[in-house]
C-alpha cells in the first residue's frame, strides 16, 4: 500500500477517484511540492489508468476504516472525485471527515441536460429504468455499467446489448445477451453505427455527465431514439467544484498553519 512521504507541514491529502476528473486533479496535484497527495482507487477495472500520483487500491472498510486510515496518514484535507453514481463511499468520506473535523471538497461533473430532440423518461433507479422498457420484447443497449446489469433481469424479454469496461462475471442471467467491452470515451459517430448495427430501439443510461460517454445521447437524438436516463443519487453536502483549478484554491484555502 501506498503511503505518503512530505514534510511535516505539508497538506496531506487524500483524493478518491476512480473518474477522469480525479485522473485531471491527480496530474495537477503531482505537480504542487508543497501538497502531498494519494489517490484511492476501489480496485473495480482490472487495469487502472495510469496515475501521476502514488496510488492506494481497496476499501477502506467502511466509515470505521477510512477514519483509522485516515488519522494513521494525518491527513489534512479530503477531495471526493468519485462518480456520480458512486453514492456509498461519499456518505463514508462525508461522516468520517465529519468525525474527524477534517475538509472535504467534492469534484464533480454537471448532469447531461435533454437537448431539443431528445426523447428522455428520467427514473429513479435501474429497477425503474428496467420496468421503464415495456411488457413488449425491445432491442437494447444497456450503458448503466457492470455492476447495474442484475436489476434488469426483471425483464428478460428483451434483447440486450451491453457494453461495460470489463465483461460482467458472471454474467447477468439475460437470455438475450450481446457483451461488448470497451473503454471510453465513444465518439457519437461510432455510438450511432453501433447502434445500427445492432437496431437498437431504446437506450438506457445513468445520468453520469461528461463528454466522455456524451455520444451515445447524441447517436440516439439522431437516430430518434428514446433514452431511458437514470438519475443521480443524492450525495451528502460538501464544497462542490466543477474543475480542477476551484479544487486547487480550496486545497491551497484550507492548507494546515505551519
Ligand atoms: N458507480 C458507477 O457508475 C461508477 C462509474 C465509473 C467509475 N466509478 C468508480 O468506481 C468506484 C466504485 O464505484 P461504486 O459505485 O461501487 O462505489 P460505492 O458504491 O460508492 O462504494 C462501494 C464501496 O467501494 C469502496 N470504494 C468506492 N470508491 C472507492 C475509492 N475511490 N477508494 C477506495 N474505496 C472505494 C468503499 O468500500 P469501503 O466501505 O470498504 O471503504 C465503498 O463503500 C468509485 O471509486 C467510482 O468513482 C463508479
Amino acid at each position: 500500500m501506498a503511503s505518503l512521504i512530505a514534510s511535516p507541514s505539508a497538506s496531506r491529502i487524500l483524493v478518491l477517484g476512480g473518474t477522469t476528473e480525479a485522473g485531471r486533479l491527480a496530474a495537477a496535484l503531482a505537480a504542487r511540492r508543497e501538497m502531498a497527495a494519494i489517490l484511492s482507487l476501489a480496485g473495480r477495472t482490472a487495469e487502472a489508468a495510469p496515475s501521476a500520483l502514488p496510488r492506494r487500491i481497496g476499501g477502506f472498510g467502511g466509515i470505521e476504516g477510512l477514519m483509522r486510515w485516515l488519522a494513521a496518514e494525518r491527513i489534512t484535507a479530503v477531495v471526493d472525485a468519485t462518480h456520480p453514481f458512486a453514492a456509498r463511499i461519499s456518505v463514508n468520506a462525508a461522516a468520517a471527515c465529519a468525525a474527524l473535523g477534517l475538509p472535504l471538497a467534492r469534484l464533480t461533473r454537471p448532469a447531461w441536460t435533454p437537448q431539443p430532440g431528445d426523447r428522455w423518461q428520467e427514473v429513479a433507479d435501474a429497477r425503474a429504468a428496467a420496468l421503464a422498457l415495456g411488457a413488449a420484447p425491445r432491442r437494447v443497449f444497456l450503458t448503466v455499467g457492470r455492476l447495474t446489469l442484475d436489476a434488469f433481469t426483471v425483464a428478460p424479454q428483451h434483447r440486450y446489448l451491453v457494453r461495460t469496461i470489463d465483461a460482467p462475471d458472471p454474467p447477468p442471467a439475460l437470455p438475450d445477451l450481446t457483451l461488448v467491452t470497451a473503454r471510453p470515451p465513444f465518439t457519437a459517430e461510432a455510438e450511432t453505427a453501433l447502434m445500427r448495427e445492432h437496431a437498437v430501439e431504446v437506450l438506457v443510461t445513468k445520468n453520469s455527465g461528461g463528454a466522455a460517454t456524451a455520444g451515445k445521447l447524441a447517436a440516439a437524438r439522431a437516430l430518434g431514439l428514446p433514452v431511458v436516463v437514470i438519475r443521480r443519487p443524492e450525495k451528502p453536502a460538501a464544497d462542490t467544484f466543477l474543475t480542477v483549478e476551484a479544487v486547487l484554491a480550496w486545497l491551497e484555502a484550507h492548507r494546515p498553519p505551519p
